[in-house]
């Protein structure tokens, strides 16, 4: 919970900013899993939690379809109602048309898509940075099994240590790795393993001059940064509300640039894709045509909830904005404990911190142990949720626009 001494001593609030500050300790309280008492929860990029009345909607719209009547026509109409109310709702936060939105169940589902819809060819090249999550790099294996396409990797991580006024060094390392025959880079907007915030706009504009496609794992940015999708213009941009969202689990979308729309084809189908015409199925123009079949719309108001439970609190800008400035107080007291190494030397741009313990320096019931049992130990000796990294071997700790700085100042004096 929020001391207002601790406010008004770290974060020196004016006025406004020190009402959003009591305002979030109101909003906070709607969401039980952070009222167990001495719980710490520094695992958003894991998995968001959820409030109150998002946990709430999904029961009562289960509930709400035996009552219609399972499979009749009002509780048809009511899920079509659901599907173009949650459609819009995500498209409202990234300032595009509802019809550029495809659903799906997570962000892997989304690169999935992306990666199977260009019709590659033997030879082809797909580029990946060397910092993407296992589950896109399985991905981008099976298509060169499939094809036999090239991967391409590009170090990212030489420019860990890059920030927004560099990112001209990132686009053009990405560049150089560019070759004559590459139809695809795949790349995270904001690295899952050390919070680097890649300058997609630029990179977009890059590949689209030498027309390659763009896709994009967007797990880590969605609900962190203010984003307009048809300013960034990336081609593919997949994600999942469960993490930033906090909304249920097995809910995420795929924003498709409609520039690209006629050019790109689905692997898996199946009805929702459709239009109603038969016998020749005829593909319907919008995002549900990478959709396949029967889905949990129960699921959906409760994300709807999440994402307007979250702007009640604040604009996209201004929830950034705090995770900023609290990330940078949590990075600069790791970086005052002599036995913690921090991964990125540069105050953090994103709410994933990224830190190792230097066991040569470290003392107590963390030292001799790797980062792994750390976690764990956190966890159950002291209700700290938080998780270990295998590369690089670290623990990440992840700052929400709903963690407050005791959160941050139990998990230093712990680790302390
Ligand atoms: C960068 C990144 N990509 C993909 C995933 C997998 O996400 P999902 O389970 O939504 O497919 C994660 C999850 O942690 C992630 O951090």
């Amino acid at each position: 919970m929020i001391s207002s001494a601790a406010l008004s001593n770290t974060l020196q609030p004016d006025n406004l900013e020190r009402d959003r500050e009591l305002a979030l300790f109101s909003h906070r309280s709607h969401f039980p899993a952070l009222g167990i008492k001495n719980r710490t929860y520094f695992n958003y990029g894991g998995q968001g939690v959820m409030c109150e009345s998002a946990l709430d909607a999904i029961a009562k719209n289960f509930r709400h379809i035996e009552s219609l009547g399972c499979f009749s026509s009002a509780a048809g109409d009511w899920m079509v109602a659901e599907y173009n109310a949650t459609k819009a709702a995500i498209a409202q936060e990234f300032q595009v048309s509802p019809t550029t939105i495809t659903l799906t169940e997570n962000t892997t589902v989304g690169c999935n898509i992306a990666l199977w819809a260009v019709d590659w060819q033997q030879g082809d090249r797909l580029l990946l940075s060397d910092c993407e999550h296992p589950g896109i790099i399985a991905g981008a294996v099976q298509i060169q099994k499939r094809f036999g396409i090239e991967i391409d990797y590009f170090p990212l991580t030489n420019t860990r240590n890059a920030n927004a006024e560099d990112s001209e060094s990132v686009v053009d390392l990405l560049v150089q790795h560019l070759q004559s025959r590459t139809r695809m880079v795949m790349l995270s907007h904001i690295c899952w393993n050390t919070g680097q915030v890649l300058p997609l706009k630029a990179i977009a504009k890059a590949c689209h001059d030498r027309d390659v496609f763009v896709a994009v794992d967007a797990a880590q940015s969605v609900g962190v940064l203010p984003l307009n999708l048809a300013d960034i213009a990336a081609d593919f941009y997949a994600f999942t509300t469960h993490k930033w969202w906090c909304a249920p689990l097995g809910l995420g979308a795929l924003y498709i640039r409609p520039e690209i729309f006629d050019r790109v084809e689905p692997v898996f189908v199946g009805w929702r894709g459709l239009t109603a015409k038969t016998p020749i199925p005829q593909w319907r123009e919008d995002g549900a045509k990478f959709e396949v079949a029967s889905s949990t719309y129960a699921l959906y108001e409760s994300m709807r909830i999440a994402i307007a439970h979250a702007n009640s609190w604040g604009s996209q800008l201004q929830r950034y904005e705090r995770i900023c400035q609290l990330s940078k107080i949590l990075w600069e007291r790791l970086n005052a404990l002599p036995h913690i190494d921090c991964i990125r030397q540069l105050p953090p741009e994103s709410g994933l911190i990224s830190f190792k313990v230097n066991q040569e320096l470290a003392k107590g019931a963390i030292a001799q142990k790797s980062h792994s049992l750390i976690a764990k130990q956190l966890e159950s000796e002291h209700q700290i949720l938080i998780r270990a990294l295998a590369d690089p071997d670290c623990l990440r700790a992840s700052i929400h626009y709903l963690t407050s700085t005791d959160d941050i100042d139990r998990l230093v004096s712990v680790l302390n």
